[in-house]
Formats: structure tokens, sequence, C-alpha cells
């Protein structure tokens, strides 16, 4: 099947694609967005977090065929131009990226929060963040980042 979607903004469309493969499939190995990670492929990570019609999904859920006509915002869609957003921003000066696999999901994640709550409480960002999986950090960086991104915002 062919899928019209619009990501990040701009009209955007896929030829052949198996009507059950995932969103996440899509916007990666068709649509050159790699941001978006595949770490369990079972909606247990966070990974792979996206906003569809404004609201966060786990993209490796989102059957292709269910993002027909509708809008997709990647992390890539969350900087404007070379510009990062302040949630971007504060994870790269908190210090909150390790290996990275769990950062686009988290960012997308706290984006969503900051947006709803723009001065969340640690309970609030925990809550907001539970859905995402990191191996790395601890959380604590990531805590900070959310914090310092809300102050900035
Ligand atoms: S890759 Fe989608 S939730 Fe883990
Ligand atoms: S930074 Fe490696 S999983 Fe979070």
């Amino acid at each position: 099947m062919r899928l019209n979607v619009t990501v990040n903004g701009r009209p955007r469309q896929a030829d052949d694609v198996w009507p059950g493969e995932s969103l996440l499939y899509v916007l990666r190995e068709r649509l050159g967005l790699p941001g978006s990670k595949n770490a369990c492929e079972q909606g247990e990570c966070g990974s792979c977090t996206v906003y569809l019609d404004d609201v966060p999904v786990c993209s490796c859920l989102v059957a292709a065929g269910q993002a027909e006509g509708r809008q997709v915002r990647t992390v890539e869609g969350l900087a404007e131009g070379d510009r990062l957003d302040p949630v971007q921003q504060s994870f790269v000066d908190a210090g909150a990226v390790q290996c990275g696999f769990c950062t686009p999901g988290l960012v997308v994640a706290a984006h969503d929060l900051l947006r709803r709550t723009p001065r969340p409480s640690d309970e609030e960002i925990r809550e907001a963040l539970a859905g995402n999986l990191c191996r790395c950090t601890g959380y604590e960086k990531i805590l900070d980042a959310v914090r310092t991104a809300a102050d900035a915002s």
C-alpha cells in the first residue's frame, strides 16, 4: 500500500508499505528519520515515542496503516532549524545522555509533560516518564534535565 502521512509538518509518502508494519519502521527505514529508536518493539521501553495527532504513542505499536492521513511529530521535529527545543538542550546540558538509546523517547515524553504541566513536581516528572526505560543513567540526570527545561520555559 501507499502510505500518506504528514511528518514534522511535511506531507510524506511511502510506497510498498505492508499495512502491518510499524510506524516506527516506516519512520526509520522508509522516511529516513532514525531519531526514534527501536529497543524492544513491544511497547515496553518508550524509546520509539512520537506524537501521533499530538498524542504521544509508542510508534512500534502503531501499524503503519493506522497513521494514514494523520500527523506525526518525531524527536527530529521538536527542534526549530538549528535551534534545539529547550528539552533537547537541557538533556545535553545536564549530561542526561549516555548511550542515547532511550533519549528520543524521553525527550518527547518530557516535552509532552512540560506543555501540559509547565512546573511539574518531581513526582509528576517520574510519573510522566514511567513508561520510558533507561539502562545507563540511573535517571537522576534525566530528572535534572527536565527540571532545567521547566525552569528555562
Ligand atoms: S521500541 Fe517501542 S516501546 Fe520499546
Ligand atoms: S542513556 Fe542508555 S538507555 Fe538511557
